[in-house]
């Protein structure tokens, strides 16, 4: 046998495994999870720039953005978590939609809070490679070099819940700190660090209607939070 047939022959088997393995080449080209995403999340999440919405429309929002998703998650987490959703905002999407006005002052009504529809493992490998590459805002990833270090843990709970007033926002720990924001001791498994320390700093580039504060750290600021954020991270 003439190795140039051997070649084309090799090939030839190749292609019919690619057809007879359908949803694995599907899933590479995203095509599957675009559908299903399209199908299953759309409902609630978009996908396209939200720059433009009004406060009024940001607000009626059923789920955070997916629009950027590639340049915010971490793969593994993301994908891990769509199998097993567990509660990232302590208050939902929009804490206001769901404050109980009681004697002890304002707490969140949990019943008002769905549960977040888990998807097989197989759905969620297809959903992560199309979320994964959506990538618009690159060049604010770019800005950043960030290496997570170690920091003393009590002096970053200072800065953190006293200096900087994250806390008021955004817990450190399970059921302590703030709950209109996401929880941020999962944050460096959930997130690129590079992406939390742009949104730390200009929250307003990922999204003009952010309900978080520009702070105006400077980047040593940042870092230290960075690594505050690495330590305790669960
Ligand atoms: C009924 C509305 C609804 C549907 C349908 C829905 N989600 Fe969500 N999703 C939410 C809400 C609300 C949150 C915020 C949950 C939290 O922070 O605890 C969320 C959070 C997320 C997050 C984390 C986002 C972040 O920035 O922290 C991802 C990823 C996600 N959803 C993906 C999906 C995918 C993929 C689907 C389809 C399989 C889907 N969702 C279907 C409402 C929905
Ligand atoms: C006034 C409340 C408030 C304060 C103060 C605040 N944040 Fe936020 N932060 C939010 C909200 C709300 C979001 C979610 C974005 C949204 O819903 O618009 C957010 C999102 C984030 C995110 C993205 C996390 C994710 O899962 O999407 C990071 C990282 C973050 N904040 C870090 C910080 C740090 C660090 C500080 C302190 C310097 C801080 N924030 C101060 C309200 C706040």
């Amino acid at each position: 046998m003439k190795p140039s047939r051997l070649k084309k022959n090799s090939l030839a088997l190749l292609s019919a495994t690619l057809l007879l393995s359908g949803n694995a080449f599907s899933a590479t080209g995203n095509e599957a999870g675009k559908q299903l995403f399209e199908k299953s999340c759309a409902d609630c999440h978009s996908i396209t720039s939200n720059d433009n919405i009004t406060l009024e429309q940001r607000l009626k929002e059923k789920a955070p953005t997916l629009y950027y998703a590639g340049n915010k998650f971490n793969r593994e987490w993301l994908q891990s978590w769509l199998t097993a959703p567990t509660r990232i905002r302590p208050g939902g999407h929009f804490f206001m939609d769901n404050v109980k006005v009681t004697d002890d002052g304002d707490i969140i009504d949990e019943s008002k809070l769905g549960k977040h529809i888990a998807v097989n493992a197989e759905q969620a490998k297809q959903l992560t490679g199309y979320l994964m590459a959506q990538t618009p805002k690159t060049e604010l990833i770019r800005q950043e070099k960030v290496t997570l270090g170690k920091t003393n843990r009590t002096l970053g709970e200072k800065d953190f819940h006293k200096f900087k007033g994250c806390g008021s926002c955004h817990q450190d720990e399970d059921g302590y700190g703030g709950v209109s924001g996401p929880e941020l001791y999962t944050s460096v498994k959930r997130l690129q660090p590079e992406f939390i320390a742009s949104y730390t700093k200009a929250p307003e580039k990922w999204d003009p209607k952010t309900l978080m504060p520009n702070r105006h750290l400077n980047d040593n600021s940042v870092k230290k939070l960075l690594n505050y954020l690495s330590v305790i991270s669960q």
